[in-house]
């Protein structure tokens, strides 16, 4: 039979005859199945088969007791599975990079378009199916029973067997409801009565209304199928699993993490940005983390105690000295043509006390990860009173404005020349 004609005539298979579903067809099943489109060709899942009493005896409280699982011939886990191609690249000298929500996310679509696909070679083969969504509810109990490893998580599970009766065929929300020409029309009232209505209508809802004494059909999945307290503590126990399957970090590992980024390193790449401002030159030092600004210095670039660099200096390393006294000391250091070093020393020292300080501050934002267009803009708003102070800003502005992509802002002085 054609697929488009199978699939206006299948439905979900909840009860199961005792006919064997026999190894032979079930592979032929599950290696059709690995046709189907999958990330970089990566298959980024795998299938736990249960297929004996105890297994099934096992597995069903974590699947709230539906019948199926025991009266079905087997049961399918399909899971998300990073395990696999990290395990690969671990024995082939490439350094992974999947233990994150992406991969899992990645891995979690694979697992599905392999559980569909399986699902409808089952069904054409006449074989019933039917999908437990218990399993995202119970992924950690899962987890144990089947003792899945670390970037293994439990996606779908499908039940599977010889059909002991004919199951009826549910409806469908029209066409118009779910398809929206080029861009997203969002629903009026209207909109929702003519998509629900028919439904809203069937006997068989009207009766399951009735008979949970409920006012609309919405009201029944609201309150009784999947309400708001049922669906925030599993989506907790959700990222739990998650989080000890080793797709995402939990929180004091963040907080590493973050700990780390904010900890200045001793020597920071930095970026020199020169600008000019009422003839009076200016240069910025801009050090940079993974190519982000994450401190700034700003000050006159030809004052008696000032900073003179050769003209063709564009990049240097921002060095943080400790003196013997324990103060902090910041050094620039920069290679000639030949690759010799130059360290100019004390930056702070040839600056204004007053930048000096408000540099401090800048620095302390960009470090904790203000977006930069939102630094660029509070840094603009700031409301300074002498000239100097706001060629400053403004200095401070262009300097990283570099680094934004489409920055909104308007800096004045971004109509002069940078100083030559
Ligand atoms: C992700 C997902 C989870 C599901 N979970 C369950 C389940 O736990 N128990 C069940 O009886 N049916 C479950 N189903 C089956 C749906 O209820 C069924 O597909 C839907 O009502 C449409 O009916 P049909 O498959 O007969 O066309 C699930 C289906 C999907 C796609």
């Amino acid at each position: 039979m054609k697929l488009t004609a199978l699939l206006q005539q299948r439905a979900s298979v909840r009860e199961y005859s005792k006919r064997k579903l026999t190894d032979k067809l079930l592979n032929s099943l599950l290696e059709s199945a690995a046709r189907t489109q999958t990330m970089g060709n990566l298959q980024l899942y795998s299938v736990v088969v249960t297929r004996s009493e105890e297994g099934k005896e096992k597995l069903a409280p974590a699947h709230f007791n539906q019948p199926m699982v025991k009266s079905c011939q087997v049961v399918l886990t399909i899971c998300a599975d990073f395990n696999r191609t990290t395990r690969w690249c671990q024995e082939r000298n490439a350094n992974p990079g999947y233990d994150n929500y992406l991969s899992f996310m990645n891995a979690a679509s694979d697992a599905l378009l392999y559980t569909q696909t399986f699902s409808c070679l089952a069904e054409e083969a006449g074989l019933g199916v039917c999908y437990l969504g218990t399993t995202l509810y119970n992924a950690s109990k899962i987890c144990e029973l089947l003792q899945l490893p670390k970037l293994v998580v439990p996606i779908a599970t499908l039940t599977v067997g010889w059909p002991a009766s004919t199951p009826n065929i549910s409806d469908r929300l029209p066409l118009a409801s779910f398809i929206h020409q080029e861009t997203y029309k969002d629903y009026s009232a209207n909109d929702i009565n003519s998509h629900y209505n028919s439904r809203e209508n069937l006997p068989e809802n009207k009766h399951f209304v009735e008979i949970n004494n409920k006012e609309t059909l919405a009201q029944v999945f609201t309150d009784i199928r999947y309400t708001k307290k049922d669906n925030e503590a599993m989506s907790e126990s959700l990222l739990e699993c998650l989080e000890q399957q080793g797709f995402i970090k939990d929180a004091s590992e963040l907080e590493e993490d973050f700990n780390e980024v904010v900890t200045r390193p001793d020597v920071l790449e930095c970026d020199v940005v020169r600008f000019q401002n009422n003839k009076e030159k200016w240069v910025a030092f801009v050090g940079l983390r993974d190519g982000r600004p994450y401190e700034i210095f700003t000050g006159l670039m030809d004052d008696d105690e000032g900073i003179l660099i050769p003209k063709r200096i564009t990049k240097g390393r921002i060095i943080r000295a400790l003196e013997p006294d324990g103060t902090k000391r910041y050094d620039f250091q920069f290679e000639n043509k030949r690759g010799f070093k130059t360290t100019v020393e004390g930056l702070s020292g040839k600056f204004n006390k007053e930048y000096w300080n408000y540099a401090k501050l800048i620095s302390g934002v960009l470090r904790y990860r203000m977006p930069l267009d939102n630094v660029v803009r509070l840094v603009a708003s700031l409301s300074l009173e002498n000239d100097s102070i706001n060629t400053w800003k403004i200095g401070v502005c262009r300097a990283l404005k570099k680094y934004v992509k489409d920055c909104s802002v308007n800096i004045p002085a971004d109509e002069e020349e940078d100083a030559e």
